[in-house]
């Protein structure tokens, strides 16, 4: 039998931060590592809002084609004829504006988490990419890890009977000596003007763990929107810098309870000592997710009437050795909008922009409760070319 040719998809990176990095050294890695040979990945262009020699070392640092095109605007990018779709890697506090241009430019896009910072927000992207039949993707990279589709096949199947309770936390221990925490003021961690806090940032895959088993799993007829109860430690910028939350499913009688914080961690041990930071518990038994939540490296199934027997399942991310040893993860989301655009289809079963919604409805009133306020300028969801461009820093 002869192998067909992978489809390509041709991406625009827009932005030259830290995610940025990571996620085009994953578009840049071998399709074979990861046992992928139906679709592969080209970086046709990366963006820079600064400065065009930005993009350029950009490009120099992630090692990419000697044809790849560099721009010093996004205006530039989005208008780019050789582009398929769109990576929007600023900070979440731009989001709205810059997949706005993108989709005005007439591109599909995949945007980071947050996916925006309010939920009227994402509900006029949604409405603009159905309106002119264009992809959109939250890059939530997570939900496509082997580990998590495995995870979700095994609750589905019932394999530890009705679930009742998740329970999941994804903390990150910045705290100083001194009291304050390992960011700047300005950094967009902790920075209202950049949507800062750690809801946003960290909590969604807290989140990300409670909606994909008590709320993705459930037919579409029985889908809840959680009753949302919440508290919130705010840091000295009025960030939230410790948040926990209560998802309430109450026709199906579920609870999710989720936490993040910016000076415990949890889940960080790889040798798994500190305990697993996420726990699905169902009546007939619990399984128990390990590593960090954001990137889940094993599993393990309790059974109630099991013995005592516990199997601790690695899945470990396949690293490229042609490159450096490259292989974050976030391949799999890459991978999945391929397959999308390739198939015709506008978003993801794994992911539907529904769910991304009450995602940000959920975060919303997190937030809410606990009193943080961004201001007016990102908050808004009117879209205005000159504020998506990002030349004028907030
Ligand atoms: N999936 C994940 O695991 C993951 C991990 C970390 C972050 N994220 C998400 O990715 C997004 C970016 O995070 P990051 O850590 O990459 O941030 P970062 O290192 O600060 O990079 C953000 C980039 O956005 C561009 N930008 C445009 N307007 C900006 C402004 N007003 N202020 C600052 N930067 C601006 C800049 O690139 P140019 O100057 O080139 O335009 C900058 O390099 C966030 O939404 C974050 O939540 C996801």
């Amino acid at each position: 039998m002869g192998s067909k040719t992978p489809f390509t998809l041709k991406w625009g990176i827009m932005a030259t931060g830290h995610i940025a990095k990571n996620f085009v050294k994953d578009l840049l890695t071998d399709p074979a590592i990861r046992d992928v040979h139906d679709v592969c990945h080209e970086v046709v262009a990366v963006a820079s809002s600064s400065s065009v020699q930005k993009a350029v070392d950009f490009c120099a640092k992630v090692n990419a084609s000697t044809k790849t095109k560099v721009y010093g605007s996004y205006a530039e990018l989005v208008a780019d004829g050789e582009i398929d779709i769109v990576y929007i890697a600023t900070p979440h506090s731009h989001h709205f504006q810059n997949a706005m241009l993108a989709l005005e430019a007439g591109k599909p896009i995949l945007c980071e988490k947050a996916f925006t910072v309010t939920s009227s927000q994402a509900r006029k992207l949604v409405e603009t990419a159905r309106t002119k039949q264009l992809f959109l993707m939250e890059a939530v990279w997570t939900r496509f890890f082997p580990l998590s589709i495995k995870v979700r096949e095994l609750v589905a199947s019932g394999v530890i009977g009705a679930v009742y309770r998740v329970i999941a936390d994804n903390s990150l221990n910045r705290v100083l000596p001194e009291g304050d925490l390992d960011f700047q003021d300005s950094h967009r961690m902790v920075n209202l003007d950049l949507a800062g806090g750690a809801m946003l940032d960290l909590g969604i895959y807290s989140l990300t763990w409670l909606m994909q088993i008590l709320y993705h799993l459930q037919s579409d007829e029985k889908k809840e929107p959680p009753n949302v109860v919440a508290a919130i430690n705010k840091y000295h910028t009025g960030a939230d810098e410790m948040t926990s939350f209560i998802l309430q499913f109450a026709k199906h009688k579920s609870m999710g309870i989720g936490m993040t914080a910016l000076r415990i961690g949890s889940g960080v041990d790889y040798d798994f000592t500190g305990g697993p930071p996420i726990k699905i518990q169902g009546s007939a038994g619990e399984i128990q997710v390990m590593g960090p939540a954001f990137k889940p490296s094993a599993y393990r199934v309790i059974m109630k009437d099991g013995g005592g027997h516990i199997e601790t399942v690695h899945c470990p991310i396949p690293k490229d050795q042609n490159r450096d040893n490259w292989g974050h993860g976030m391949y799999w989301e890459a991978d999945e909008c391929a397959r999308c655009l390739r198939d015709g289809k506008l978003e993801s079963d794994t992911l539907p922009l529904e769910e991304s919604i009450v995602v940000m409805e959920v975060m919303e009133s997190t937030l809410r409760q606990g009193g943080v306020e961004y201001p007016q300028p990102i908050t808004t969801d009117i879209y205005d070319r000159l504020s998506s461009l990002n030349t004028g820093r907030r």
